[in-house]
Order: C-alpha cells, then structure tokens, then sequence
C-alpha cells in the first residue's frame, strides 16, 4: 500500500459559501487526507480583516459539516504554514487560484496546486449583501475629519456622504478632497445622514451631539468628548432613552494592544498595580486652535482624554482626589502634570503642547511592571518587565492606517447589535475622564508653576 496522499488548505471560511465547498471538494480530490487550516479571530484581526461575522467556532463547525475535511486545525500566526506543513508531514499545499504566486515560498516544503476558485461569489460580498450601507455625515473638517474618511472605507456597513462645517467654502473644499456633499446648514445636514461623527471644535461637541440625538442618529464623538460631567451624562441617558449609539471616538481604547494590556493587567501578571504614569506630549505652533484660550485650547483639554482612559481603565473611576500643575501661556496651559489618587494606588498624566517630554506609560505593580514607549496611545508593542529580566515578555500587534478602524468598527457592531455599552470603554468611564476635565477647567487644585 502506497503512502496516503495529505493535503492542506486554509482560509477564513467565514459565512460559508459555495466557493469554499467547491474548494474543499477539489482539495479533498488531490490526495487521501485533507486538513483544513481555519484562521483565528485574532490573527484575522492582526492581518486586517476587521468584518469576519462568524466566530471561530462557528467557522470551524462550518467546515466540518461539509464532509471533506479529515481535520480541522487554527491557524493562529504567520508563518504557522511552514511548521504544519513539516509537523503534519504534508505533501500538498492547495488554495484558489486568487492567491497564484504567493505561496510559491511554500514549494521548498511540499506541492504547491491552485485550484479554480469559484465566480461570482465571496464571503466578502455576503457581508455586504447582507449589511445595510449606512450614510456617516462628518461635522467638522479639520485634521482627524480628513483621516476619519479612508479609515471608513477599511469597516463594511458605512460610507461617509456628508460633511458639515458652517464655513461654506471649508465644506466645500473638504467634500471635493473626498467626494462629498456639502452642507452649512446642520439640520438638512441631519435630514441626510444616519449617524453623525463629530469632530468639530471642541466647544461646539455638545450641541452638535445632542442636536443629532434629537433627530434620532447614531453619535460618534471625538475627544474631548464632553467638557463637564453633567453633559456627558445627560447625552448618553439622551441615547439610551431613543434607543441610540452614543460613543466617545477615544481611539486607542479600541486598539487591539492597548486592550490586551488591561486584560494582561487585570489578569495579575504584574500583581497589583501600584502606580500609572501615562505622557503625551505633542508640540504645536501659533496659530492654531490648540493654543486659542477662546477655543478651549490647551495640553488638557487636548491630550487629557487619553492619559485617564489609561489611567481610569487600569485604576477604575473611584479615585478620590486629583490636582493639577500647570505652566500657561496666553491663558492656556501649555503642560500640564496631574496627580490622580485612588485608596490603594497612584496615578500620573504629562500633557504637552509647549514642553517636550517622552510620551511613554508605565503600570507599575507588587511583581513587575508595563512599559509601553511613545507613542503609546499607537500601542503596536509594549513590554512586561521584572525584576529577573529573563521573565521579561515583549508583545508585538499591528495598528493599522491612523487606528480609527477600530472605534468605527465598534461603533458599528454597537449600532447593528443595538448594544448601548461597550467594555472597552463604559459610559461610567467615559464620563470620570469628562469630570476629572470638567474640575481641572473650574479651577479646582490646579497650581501655576
Ligand atoms: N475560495 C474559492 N472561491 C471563492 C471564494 C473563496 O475557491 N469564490 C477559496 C479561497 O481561494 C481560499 C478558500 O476558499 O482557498 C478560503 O477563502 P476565504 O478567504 O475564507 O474566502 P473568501 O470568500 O475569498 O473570503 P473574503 O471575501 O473574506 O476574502
């Protein structure tokens, strides 16, 4: 008896189709033994692929039910094909003809065969088969406005349409930049969207936000979300009670490194966490609205929301007292150094517009601590260190485009799913970020230095 012929194919198989029976019958029909690699969720994730609909198990499930999978294994991380290959002692590599010429790497290990792949079908045109196309109206047109766009076009189930900006000729040329509409009246503006993502000056966050609610759209709202607590709860009790997504746009909560951070943290690898030292410092010239008092200018109202997402999502929201050292300029606090005290920990942000200082974070506990260098808040890597630095573990992700991804991305799956809360950022939290703004605003223990 001759050796049995192995084969092995891999793929999302997410909602599965026709084309991916055709390709596991064909894989099935070059040998005897046919093991299917189905991707992760996270590694899916890591290489992009931000809209799979069915979960792992789900996935996995699929592909055993069509009969020609002898196996089914994860695929989990890159470059995993070469060790299987070896490990499973497999003869033929297969997969469709829409990959020709990227596996050819694989022919040093075994056979490499692509088959037909099937016309006129793909998981891809599924989802968007079955998702309804929402219209996003951006307000606003300043810097984040012009990344928000193309990030939009990475997440299924959106397309901006419209922007609003109460300066026609900035409308104007903002909508021509990425094929637009126009608008400088907000409530016809309103009359023509489904959600609304603001990222207007941020004096003007509330209004706009709670006039789309009002009208019954979806908010994404950039940071500084709100300037005082009562706004912010209001807004999102405003929400809740018309059935709608309000979100705060803080866009390294939704980042795949900065999440598993405090899953790591909570999950004890470095005991308990004693202190938080989280920094931002970024350097701006006159004129701009960041250094206009007017405009609510300033390192705090700035950089503040993301140094105590870091500082509230590993600490929590019970701290018990916070004071501030400021140096001003022009009225506006071009660095700011904040202590936040909680019963049983520290915790620190550094916010620069006018003074330099490194932008890293720090998590320090009883058995060891997290360092993540600048730019943290575009966490791709950071490090658990100890005291033995053979322990020590270096984490790597991707952080894809400008990382808006990934809050559009849940802003979405919140709408669709009709979820009010997310864990990766609360409401409770969202609004501390916006007290501890609010106080810092009314004066409250801040020193002039
Ligand atoms: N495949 C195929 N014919 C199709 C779609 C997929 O032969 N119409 C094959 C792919 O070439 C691959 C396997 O099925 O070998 C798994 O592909 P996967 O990426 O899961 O499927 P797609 O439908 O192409 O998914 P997506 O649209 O998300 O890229």
């Amino acid at each position: 008896m001759g050796k049995i012929v192995k084969v092995i194919t891999y793929g999302t198989y997410d909602l599965l189709h026709q084309g991916h029976i055709n390709l596991l019958r064909r894989a099935k029909e070059l040998g005897d033994y046919l093991i299917v690699g189905v991707t992760s969720d996270s590694f899916d994730r890591g290489r992009g692929k931000l809209n799979v609909r069915n979960n792992v198990l789900e996935r996995v499930e699929a592909v055993k039910a069509t009969g020609y999978a002898d196996e089914v294994i994860i695929e989990d991380y890159l470059g995993q094909k070469i060790d299987d290959i070896q490990k499973y002692d497999i003869d033929i590599f297969a997969i469709g003809s829409d990959w020709v010429g990227k596996f050819d790497y694989l022919k040093e290990y075994c056979k490499v065969v692509y088959l037909p792949r099937t016309e006129g079908i793909s998981s891809t045109m599924l989802r968007e088969e079955s998702q309804a196309t929402y219209k996003i109206g951006v307000v606003g047109s300043g810097r984040i406005a012009h990344r928000f766009v193309p990030e939009t076009k990475v997440v299924n189930g959106a397309q901006v349409t419209a922007v609003m900006n109460p300066n026609g000729e900035e409308a104007e040329s903002f909508a021509k930049t990425h094929g637009l509409t126009a608008y400088t009246d907000y409530d016809i503006f309103l009359k023509d969207v489904d959600l609304v993502y603001v990222a207007s000056p941020h004096l003007t966050h509330y209004e706009y936000a709670k006039r789309a609610l009002l009208a019954g759209k979806h908010v994404l709202c950039e940071i500084p979300f709100m300037l005082s607590k009562d706004e912010a709860i209001e807004l999102y009790k405003l929400a809740e009670e018309r059935g709608l997504v309000l979100m705060e746009a803080s866009k390294t909560a939704f980042c795949p490194a900065f999440g598993h951070i405090i899953t790591l943290v909570k999950s004890g690898i470095i005991g308990d966490v004693v202190d938080v030292k989280a920094s931002l410092s970024k350097m701006v010239a006159a004129p701009t609205r960041e250094l206009d008092k007017t405009q609510a200018g300033g390192a705090m109202t700035e950089h503040a929301p993301l140094t105590l997402l870091a500082i509230i999502k590993l600490l929590g929201t019970d701290w018990h007292d916070v004071d501030f050292h400021s140096r001003m300029e022009n009225g506006v606090d071009i660095y700011t150094k904040g202590v936040v005290n909680y019963p049983h920990a520290t915790a620190s942000f550094t916010l620069g517009i006018g003074v330099k200082t490194e932008g890293n974070l720090v998590v320090s506990g009883t058995k060891g601590y997290i360092y993540v260098p600048a730019p943290w808040w575009l966490t791709d890597f950071f490090e658990v260190r100890y005291e033995d630095q053979t322990k020590n573990k270096k984490f790597f992700y991707s952080y894809d485009g400008e990382g808006l991804r990934y809050e559009i991305q849940e802003w979405l799956s919140m709408i669709v799913n009709k979820r009010h809360s997310c864990y990766k950022l609360r409401r409770r939290e969202s609004v501390a970020i916006a007290d501890i703004i609010e106080k810092y605003r009314n004066h409250e223990k801040v020193t002039v230095i």
